[in-house]
C-alpha cells in the first residue's frame, strides 16, 4: 500500500494566469492539510523544452513559487521546491525514456498541438517531456495528481509507464497514479477564442488574465471578451453549444466555489452588460490579495530562495530512496 500522496507542477515559462490558478493553484491548496501529503513543484525543468532566456526563467521560477505561496500553499503542511533542484528528477526521467515507446509519444495530443507544423525543429526535451512528467510524480509515489484537463493524457501515459516498468522488472514497485481533474476550471478557456485553453504561453496579452494583473486591466479584459449575443440562458442545458458563455460561468462558478446550475440561477436572463462587471468585480476580489502577496514576496527573492532551498532538501529525503530502489532493481 502506498502512502496517500498528492504530486503537482507548474512550469515558470511565463506569467500565472487565472487558468493556472484556478484549474491547479487553487486546488493544491484545498488539498492540503487534507488526508494527503502534498508536493508541489515549479518545474522548472519543463520550461526550458522552449526556448528560456537565463534571466527571464530565473524571475518567472521565483514567481510561481511567490503565487504558491501568495495562495496559501503553507510550506511547513506541504513540500514547496524547484524541479532542477532535485537532481533525480532528472535521472529518474532517464530511466524512464528507456521504459517509455516511442509510439506512446507520438500520440500526445499536446505535442502535436505545441509542435505544430515544426515536429522537426522542435527540442528533442519537448516530445520527451511527458517522460519527465512521469518521473517527477512516481519518484514519490504520488497516488494522486491534481492538474487540468489538458494534462489528463500524460496522466494516464505515467501509468502506463509504471505498469510497464512494474510488468518487465516483476515488481509493484510504481503505484498506479489517478489524475484528480474536478471542478468547473478543469479548463479554462482563453477569453479570444473559446476553443482554446487560456495558457501564458498565448500569442495575445488580451486573451488570458494574469494573476498580476491590476483590477482596471482585468476589468477591460472581461469586456472585451468574446462573448455572444445572447443572455445568459434559463438552464444549464442553454449553455450548449456556446463556449464562450460556458467559459465566463465556469470562470464564475470557480472564484466563488459555486456550482454553473447556481450561477445560472443567480443570472438567468442577464445580459453580459450586467454579468461581465460583476464577473471583472468578482476576479478582482479574489486575486488582488494574491497579487498584492505576490508583489511583497517577489521583493525579498532571497527569502524565496531560502524557502525553496528547504523543500528541495525535504523533497529529497522521499526522493532519493526511490530512486536508488529503481536503480536497483534494473540492476544498476
Ligand atoms: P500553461 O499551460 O499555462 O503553461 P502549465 O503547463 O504550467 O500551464 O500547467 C500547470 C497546471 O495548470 C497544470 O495542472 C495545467 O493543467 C493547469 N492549467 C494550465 N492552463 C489551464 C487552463 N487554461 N485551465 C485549467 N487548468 C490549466
Ligand atoms: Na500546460
Amino acid at each position: 500500500v502506498f502512502t496517500p500522496r498528492v504530486f503537482s507542477g507548474i512550469k515558470p515559462s511565463g506569467g500565472l494566469t487565472l487558468g493556472n490558478y484556478l484549474g491547479a493553484i487553487k486546488r493544491f491548496v484545498d488539498m492540503q492539510g487534507s488526508d494527503f501529503e502534498t508536493i508541489y513543484c515549479v518545474v522548472d525543468m519543463h520550461a526550458v523544452t522552449v526556448w528560456q532566456d537565463p534571466a527571464d526563467l530565473r524571475h518567472a521560477t521565483r514567481e510561481v513559487a511567490a503565487g504558491y505561496l501568495a495562495a496559501g500553499i503553507d510550506p511547513e503542511k506541504s513540500i514547496l521546491f524547484n524541479q532542477a533542484r532535485v537532481s533525480a528528477h532528472a535521472e529518474l526521467g532517464w530511466l524512464f525514456n528507456c521504459v517509455a515507446r516511442v509510439g506512446w509519444m507520438n500520440r500526445m495530443t499536446q505535442f502535436k498541438d505545441k509542435a505544430g507544423e515544426n515536429a522537426e525543429g522542435v527540442s528533442l526535451g519537448l516530445y520527451a517531456y511527458p517522460s519527465l512528467m512521469a518521473a517527477d510524480i512516481l519518484l514519490y509515489h504520488a497516488t494522486h495528481v491534481p492538474v487540468g484537463e489538458d494534462q489528463k493524457q500524460h496522466v494516464e501515459l505515467t501509468r502506463d509507464i509504471a505498469n510497464k516498468f512494474n510488468h518487465d522488472y516483476k515488481t509493484d514497485f510504481f503505484p498506479q497514479t489517478e489524475p484528480v481533474i474536478e471542478g468547473p476550471a478543469m479548463r479554462v478557456m482563453n477569453l479570444r477564442d473559446g476553443t482554446k485553453k487560456m495558457s501564458k504561453s498565448g500569442e495575445s496579452d488580451m486573451e488570458r488574465i494574469n494573476m498580476t494583473d491590476d483590477a482596471d486591466t482585468i476589468a477591460k479584459k472581461f469586456k472585451k471578451a468574446k462573448s455572444d449575443a445572447e443572455p445568459l440562458p434559463e438552464t444549464l442545458e442553454g449553455l450548449t453549444d456556446r463556449p464562450e458563455a460556458r467559459n465566463l460561468v465556469n470562470i464564475y462558478a470557480a472564484l466563488s466555489d459555486m456550482t454553473n446550475a447556481q450561477v445560472i440561477a443567480e443570472y438567468a436572463g442577464a445580459g453580459w452588460g450586467r454579468f461581465k462587471p460583476a464577473l471583472a468585480d468578482l476576479a478582482v476580489e479574489k486575486l488582488a490579495p494574491v497579487s498584492g502577496e505576490m508583489a511583497r514576496l517577489m521583493a525579498d527573492p532571497a527569502e524565496i530562495d531560502r524557502l525553496m532551498a528547504r523543500g528541495a532538501e525535504r523533497a529529497n529525503e522521499i526522493a532519493q530512496p526511490i530512486l536508488a530502489k529503481t536503480f536497483d532493481i534494473m540492476g544498476f
